[in-house]
């Protein structure tokens, strides 16, 4: 059935790719990465692709440009060994924060990153919860996107809370829309918080506007926790509106910087997020809940690669 199906993993996140091999019962191609001594990355595949049907597994979180560099030369290495098809997969797509300019002379990364990859020769991307959805019109190829809103309000549904009570919480503006489809799969309340951002590290929340939060459970969810600023500060103001129990949902686990520390000190009763990226430096936060995306992740390549529709794994 996979006869002419490839999986590459690089370095960024082999547990994610091997769970990805499992499910597919496809094994991971033999490559060998290195680093030279000046830095720079070796990259040596002992695999024959000619003609095949080349996925390459790569999120790219931290260390952001070692792992997007090592992603790029993956796709140039498979292409020089002619790979019929490449798709990229990025289960965390990083740079995606920069995607408009909103004051002068600043970059559009994620621009920027996808015509790296464009030019690389990756024929397709599939990835999921990018930043912004527009990202995908940053690329002049094919990109499935998938969300992994649904992963998270199946456990958050197993955990029998008493809905009636339950207040989804979006922690800005920008997250309405995301925290409305969890409102509409988990049948709760929707509340937001006013959050302004002062830098990339500090953020203010002001108001909290929506369903009242007495007594009430919350669940704040957001699409990344980055340093931790944005959901710390939306739990706080969870809190002060009255809260009894506050969650925390997210698809992509980034925790850099003050993230672990801000995180444990918070009066979260559980933080939830995907393996989208992987968690060695969150092995000592307390309340962490992990769910797998590597089925779903598993079932896109199955269907991309046969040709079927991959919209049915939105719902
Ligand atoms: C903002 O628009 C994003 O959705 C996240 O809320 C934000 O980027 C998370 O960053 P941090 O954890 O550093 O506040």
């Amino acid at each position: 059935m996979y006869d002419h199906l490839t999986l590459v993993s690089g370095r960024a996140h082999v547990r994610l790719a091997r769970e990805i091999s499992e499910y597919l019962g496809v094994p991971l191609a033999n490559v060998e990465l290195a680093d030279f001594p000046d830095g720079e990355t070796s990259v040596r595949l002992n695999h024959n692709v000619r003609g095949r049907d080349v996925f390459l597994i790569q999120p790219t979180g931290p260390p952001v440009n070692q792992n997007l560099m090592e992603l790029l030369i993956l796709i140039d290495t498979c292409k020089r060994a002619s790979a019929e098809r490449i798709t990229t997969v990025i289960p965390y797509f990083g740079y995606a924060r920069q995607d408009r300019k909103d004051a002068g002379r600043v970059p559009i990364t994620s621009k920027l990153v996808a015509n790296l990859l464009t030019e690389a020769g990756t024929d397709r991307v599939l990835t999921m919860d990018l930043h912004a959805a527009q990202i995908q019109g940053f690329f002049d190829l094919p990109v499935d996107h998938l969300y992994g809103a649904p992963i998270l309000d199946e456990y958050f549904r197993s955990l029998a809370l008493p809905l009636e009570d339950v207040v989804v919480v979006s922690p800005d503006e920008g997250s309405i829309k995301r925290a409305m489809q969890h409102v509409e799969r988990l049948g709760a309340h929707l509340a937001i918080v006013d959050k302004r951002r002062d830098s990339a590290t500090v953020t203010r929340q002001a108001n909290l506007i929506g369903a009242p939060l007495e007594g009430r459970t919350a669940i704040v969810f957001d699409d990344l926790i980055s340093t931790g600023g944005s959901i710390v500060g939306a739990v706080e103001t969870c809190r002060r509106f009255g809260a009894r129990d506050i969650y925390v949902g997210a698809t992509h686990g980034v925790f850099c910087g003050p993230a672990i520390p801000r995180l444990a000190g918070a009066d979260i009763r559980e933080v939830v997020v995907t393996n989208s990226l992987p968690m060695e430096q969150a092995q000592g936060l307390p309340r962490l809940r992990t769910v797998s995306i590597a089925p779903m992740l598993g079932e896109a390549i199955r269907r991309i690669h046969r040709n079927e529709s991959v919209s049915v794994l939105f719902d």
